[in-house]
């Protein structure tokens, strides 16, 4: 059986990244992903990165083009009652976001990954995970078509909301928290410059739209819909209608564009507790999912596996499992806040279903005191950059 010291499932941005921290640190790994290598660059999804997030995607090594071509953003605006209003993060909280879109952290990270030489296995089948209660775990998987074997001291189940780590714990073992809204975002990326400098959250009687990018050239659009909107009820031409109407503003306009993709994201809130059994830590979309609203998913998978790196580096130098045997706490402290904001933005900005007046008015109280008062402004731009201390 061949071993390693941490196999890691899956090579999203959790699985990544820690593989690229491990490697840095003389730890050896490999991952195994389920897809191949193309689809998982191509993969559309995030695209914000709080300040220290892009801080250590730069001490990692891998920040490179991301310091280059990621657009640095001091702020966002925020739209509701026909009123646009500018959350200054720099000034409110001396810290700043970068929106550089996931595909392109996630082709550094591969990139790294094949120059470092430390193995990756893409179009893997059939994993399965052993032994996770012992010292001795090993994965078996499929792959040209031959059975394997891979022995670890530690596994990370970085294998998103679908993967066959969580899963792996057995009945009983995990408490779960979760909760499902009656909303989804039709996503789309165009071919046009960006409309605004800076990302728009806009609240509207007919549902929220958001306006964000991923270049100078490539804008980046999301409607309010329902979950299970069927997205070829949604040509091109709606596409822009609505969003004109979501986010139009007197003396202003949306440039239109060509659409190059779209796709429907449900939203809903999970969380795992606790995120570790056994040798066997989950970290990313694997243990918690939050609704898209507050940009944290991708952020809070890269915490994770910044707090697992470490407490793997410190174990392997003395022995000492008090970072490892802390992981779950450590992090939870930080999913339960962007649980919080995430569900807190989502529910500010959405157009209940059902139209219910009371929600209504709430939320514009809550827009309305995001305007005119610094404290509460404070409060939003200090989640949104991510918090230093939870
Ligand atoms: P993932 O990126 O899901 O990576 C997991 C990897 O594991 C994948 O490559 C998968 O193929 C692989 N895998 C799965 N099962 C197995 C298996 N059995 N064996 C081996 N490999 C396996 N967040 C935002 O902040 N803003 C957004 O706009 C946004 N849009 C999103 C749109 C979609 C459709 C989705 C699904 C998520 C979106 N997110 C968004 C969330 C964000 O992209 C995730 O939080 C982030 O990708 C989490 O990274 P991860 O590495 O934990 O998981
Ligand atoms: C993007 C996605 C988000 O969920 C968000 O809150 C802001 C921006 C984006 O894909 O650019």
């Amino acid at each position: 059986m061949n071993r390693t010291q941490v196999a890691i499932v899956g090579a999203g941005p959790a699985g990544l990244t820690l593989g690229q921290l491990l490697h840095r640190a003389g730890i050896e790994t490999v991952i195994l992903e389920r897809r191949g290598r193309e689809y998982v660059e191509a993969r559309v999804r995030a695209g914000v990165l709080e300040h220290d997030v892009a801080d250590l995607f730069e001490q990692a090594g891998v920040g490179e083009r991301m310091r280059r071509e990621g657009l640095v953003h001091g702020g966002v605006e925020l739209q509701a009652a026909g009123e646009r209003h500018r959350i200054a993060f720099d000034e409110l909280t001396g810290k700043s976001i970068v929106v550089y879109g996931q595909t392109e952290i996630v082709k550094d990270l591969i990139a790294a990954r094949l120059e470092s030489g430390a193995p990756i296995h893409f179009d893997v089948d059939g994993v399965a995970l052993h032994g996770l209660d012992t010292d001795r775990p090993h994965l078996e998987y499929d792959e040209s078509g031959g059975r394997h074997e891979l022995g670890a001291d530690l596994v990370a189940g970085c294998d998103g909301f679908h993967g066959v780590s969580r899963s792996s714990i057995p009945q009983g073992v995990l408490r779960e928290f979760a909760r499902d809204y009656p909303y989804g975002w039709l996503g789309i990326l165009a071919s046009v410059a960006p409309s605004s400098e800076e990302l728009i959250y806009a609240h509207h009687e007919r549902g929220f739209a958001l306006l964000s990018m991923r270049s100078p050239e490539l804008s980046r659009l999301y409607l309010q819909c329902a979950p299970d909107e069927d997205v070829s009820a949604w040509s091109d031409e709606r596409v822009w209608t609505e969003l004109q109407t979501r986010l139009g503003l007197d003396g202003w306009t949306l440039h239109e564009g060509a659409i190059l993709e779209k796709g429907v994201t449900p939203m809903r809130s999970h969380v795992v507790e606790p995120m570790q059994w056994g040798r066997l830590y989950l970290a990313g979309d694997a243990a918690h999912i939050v609704p898209p609203t507050g940009a944290k998913g991708l952020n809070l998978a890269v915490r994770d596996v910044h707090v697992l790196a470490d407490a793997i580096v410190a174990w392997y130098a003395s022995g000492d499992p008090t970072l490892l045997d802390a992981y779950s706490e450590t992090c939870l402290r930080r999913v339960w806040r962007a649980e919080h904001f995430s569900w807190w933005m989502t529910t500010m900005l959405h157009r209940r279903p059902d139209g219910e007046e009371f929600d209504l008015r709430l939320q514009l109280s809550q827009l309305r005191y995001l305007r005119t008062s610094r404290v509460a402004a404070t409060a939003l731009a200090e989640n949104y950059v991510g918090i230093e201390r939870v």
